[in-house]
């Protein structure tokens, strides 16, 4: 089931995060299923109905869009940069019974296929830890067959400079692999760049729980700390803009994010 092809230059600071947490994410109840999957699943489905000869999904993680993908194509290749991570696809792909899935370990900024050859690319909030998103999207827009769709869901910022430089600057101190949540209208022209043209969008909330959110990412207890106190004493604007709520000991919020399904000229 696994093939180890392509390159894993990129994606350092990922596999420092995402190795040694790999367990905590397979059960990850955001991760596992939350509104942005339920979108990209609805997105992903091919107009004609039928299933797609193959689908590539891109920092797989512990697996959940590609498994989702596997109803809906004959074969999805499920790639990540980080071997602990597909070793829990492997394990949750085996304990669901897929026979349609295959683990590739590379960069997304490395895609080891053929261009021209790719019915469909998904990615599902990884997007904002790749080291090169630009480069990754070179990829996807190589790979991809004329027709095709990429299928992204990822959180972005808002367009407020001061509210999207709060906003990347938690996602850093909680974890170092935290690249860049981009605003909606630099992802959007990203994708544009590149000549594929995007054809449907949908702006589900990420809702999250402050607790479990730093204990995934196995956060330094002062980091925490101080992290806990910014969002508690956090100025409106960004309580607006990202829901905080404080319940029992925990806080609620939720960061936007943006699904869309984009077709290659
Ligand atoms: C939050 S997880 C993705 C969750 C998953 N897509 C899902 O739907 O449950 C982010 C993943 O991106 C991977 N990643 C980070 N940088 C990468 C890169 N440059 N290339 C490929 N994978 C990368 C990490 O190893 C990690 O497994």
């Amino acid at each position: 089931m696994t093939q180890d092809a392509g390159e894993t230059r990129q994606g350092g600071r990922a596999q420092g995060m995402f190795g040694p947490q790999a367990a905590e994410y397979a059960v990850s109840r955001v991760h596992v299923s939350d509104a942005s999957l339920q979108e990209l699943r609805r997105l992903a489905s091919n107009p004609d109905g039928d299933p797609y000869p193959w689908v590539v999904d891109l920092g797989t993680g512990a697996g959940f869009t590609a498994f989702a993908m596997t109803e809906i194509s004959q074969r999805v290749v499920a790639t990540d940069v980080t071997l602990p991570m597909l070793e829990q696809t492997r394990r949750l792909g085996r304990d669901r019974g897929l026979t349609n899935l295959q683990l590739s370990r590379n960069a997304a900024e490395f895609l080891p296929f053929a261009g021209n050859s790719v019915d469909m690319v998904t990615s599902r909030v990884a997007g904002h830890h790749f080291d090169d998103l630009d480069r990754a999207l070179d990829e996807v827009q190589r790979v991809l067959k004329v027709a095709g769709a990429l299928v992204m869901a990822d959180s972005v910022s808002p367009e407020d400079g001061a509210v999207a430089a709060w906003m990347n600057d938690i996602e850093v101190r909680r974890d170092f692999s935290h690249v860049k949540n981009r605003k909606v209208s630099e992802l959007e022209a990203m994708v544009a760049m590149r000549g594929m043209t995007i054809v449907e969008r949908r702006s589900p909330r990420i809702h999250l729980e402050f607790n479990a959110w730093v204990a995934r990412t196995a956060t330094p207890e002062d980091e925490v700390q101080r992290l806990r106190r910014d969002f508690l004493e956090a100025p409106d604007a960004m309580r607006e803009a990202f829901k905080i709520e404080p319940v029992n000991g925990d806080i609620n919020f939720s960061w936007p994010c943006l699904v869309f399904r984009a077709i290659k000229a």
